[in-house]
């Protein structure tokens, strides 16, 4: 008995700056060394059928680190990312979106990622979503603060107010719960990544660090997933006795 293959895994890709130390690097090394995982996870996961695979790239408390590596992050980094894949991105069907507080990416960033969005907009493939300036809080505050504006508008009532509301009104509403979620380096905590949608993720945490992520670590996260029973609190469907 199995599962299908998970219609959205979501990953966070941490341990770039301990990859980085060990090779006696500076963090952003680890940084750069992420973009051959970042392409092969993308790809592996075209091939395989799975929807949707959100990255979480950048998150609301990442801005507590040193200007320097921020702006190596949201400017070079991004941008460089972007020009680097799009042709062959583009060419898979991949389409490119992004959750998060846009507006509050440097500009050069956020004109490379506005343009790979308006480029692979059509595109069936893959939708790549890029978490960016992103927080699984400030997403809940802002899908609260345009639903009070509705409700103060007369087009709500108060007691409309449900878990469809709510999700309607989050950055990504057309996009399924992520059935699978990563976390790479050995730390088990979510930091903050899709708090309302990982209700009833699976959760997968691997020791590997991000840059040394494989195509191969994916399918064994992916087969883990498959083999595993969701039961959304119902009861055991496996097999034995009723
Ligand atoms: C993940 O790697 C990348 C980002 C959070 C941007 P880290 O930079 O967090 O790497 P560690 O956790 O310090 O090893
Ligand atoms: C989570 O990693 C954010 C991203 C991967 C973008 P962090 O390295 O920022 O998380 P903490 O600080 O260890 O919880
Ligand atoms: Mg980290």
């Amino acid at each position: 008995m199995g599962r299908s293959v998970p219609a959205h895994v979501g990953i966070i890709m941490d341990g770039n700056g301990r990859w980085a130390r060990q090779r006696g690097l500076p963090r952003n090394e680890g940084h750069k060394a992420a973009e051959r995982a970042i392409h092969d996870v993308v790809e592996a996961c075209g091939e395989i059928g799975v929807g949707y695979l959100t990255l979480y790239a950048f998150s609301t408390e990442n801005w507590n680190r040193p200007r320097a590596e921020v702006d190596f992050i949201l400017s070079h980094l991004l941008a460089g990312f972007i020009k680097r894949n799009i042709d062959e991105l583009d060419a898979r069907g991949v389409r490119i979106r992004t959750i998060g507080r846009t507006t509050g990416l440097p500009s050069r960033g956020r004109k490379a990622l506005l343009d790979a969005i308006e480029r692979t907009r059509a595109n069936s493939g893959l939708q790549l979503i890029l978490a960016l300036n992103y927080g699984g809080r400030a997403e809940i505050a802002d899908a609260v603060r345009t639903i009070a504006q509705a409700v103060a508008a007369g087009r709500l009532e108060p007691g409309a107010v449900d878990e469809a509301v709510i999700s309607g009104a989050l950055y990504l509403p057309d996009v399924p719960d992520p059935d699978l979620i990563i976390r790479t380096s050995g730390e088990e905590r979510l930091s903050n990544f899709l708090l309302w949608q990982s209700a009833y993720s699976e959760l997968c945490f691997s020791s590997v660090l991000w840059p040394d992520y494989t195509r191969e670590d994916l399918e064994k996260a992916i087969s883990g997933y498959m083999g595993r029973e969701r039961r959304f609190g119902g009861v055991d469907t496996g097999g034995g006795p009723a």
